[in-house]
């Protein structure tokens, strides 16, 4: 079992954790956006693989813990990032439709998430090997991230990529400010 469980960690080890790009990057801001994006497709196969694991071993356990503690303490950051600091210097551009159905997709991936929550709390906690049901609900979750993610990347991070220095700055202090708090050490 352990050759079959390995690759569940090693997707979520120290260089998925420690990627996080600091204030001296030309476009801090959509640095941190893009290495979020990539944790995001990472974690998400994470959890795919745990849900089609099969056994209550040590390495399904810590692999479900830390996804359950991505989804819920790291990306709660960089939906806020996106929603309370991005969408209000972007809401006048062309892009409006874009920031309102980007709203809504978030709100359809927590419901997801939610879902899938006292699943990876009970392999967490090593309750026993991934329920069945868990690998109908993954997939739900999995299949409402890739087009949110293209969504953002096609429509939003290029006006990023040209906003003003004024607003990126304060966009920066923000983002800066939500992983300087208490859960802030695990990276979103
Ligand atoms: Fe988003
Ligand atoms: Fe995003």
């Amino acid at each position: 079992m352990g050759r079959r469980v390995l690759p569940i960690i090693a997707a979520g080890g120290p260089a998925v954790r420690f990627e996080r790009p600091d204030g001296e990057a030309p476009n801090a801001p959509l640095a941190l956006l893009r290495a979020c994006h990539r944790r995001i497709r990472l974690f998400t196969e994470m959890a795919g693989r745990i849900a089609a694991a099969t056994a209550d071993d040590a390495a399904v356990a810590e692999a479900a813990a830390a996804v359950e503690r991505y989804f819920f303490v790291a990306l709660p950051k960089h939906v806020a990032d996106e929603e309370e600091s991005l969408a209000p210097r972007l809401g006048r551009t062309p892009c409006a439709a874009a920031l309102s159905e980007m709203a809504g997709q978030h709100r359809r991936i927590e419901e997801a998430l939610d879902t899938l929550r006292p699943h990876w709390q009970a392999l967490g906690r090593r309750q026993g090997a991934p329920d069945r049901g868990l690998a109908g609900l993954t997939a739900r979750m999995a299949a409402l991230w890739e087009p949110h993610l293209a969504l953002e990347e096609r429509e939003i991070f290029p006006l990023v990529e040209t906003m003003e220095q004024e607003p990126r700055d304060a966009v920066w202090r923000e983002m800066r400010a939500r992983r300087a708090r208490v859960g802030g050490a695990t990276a979103a």
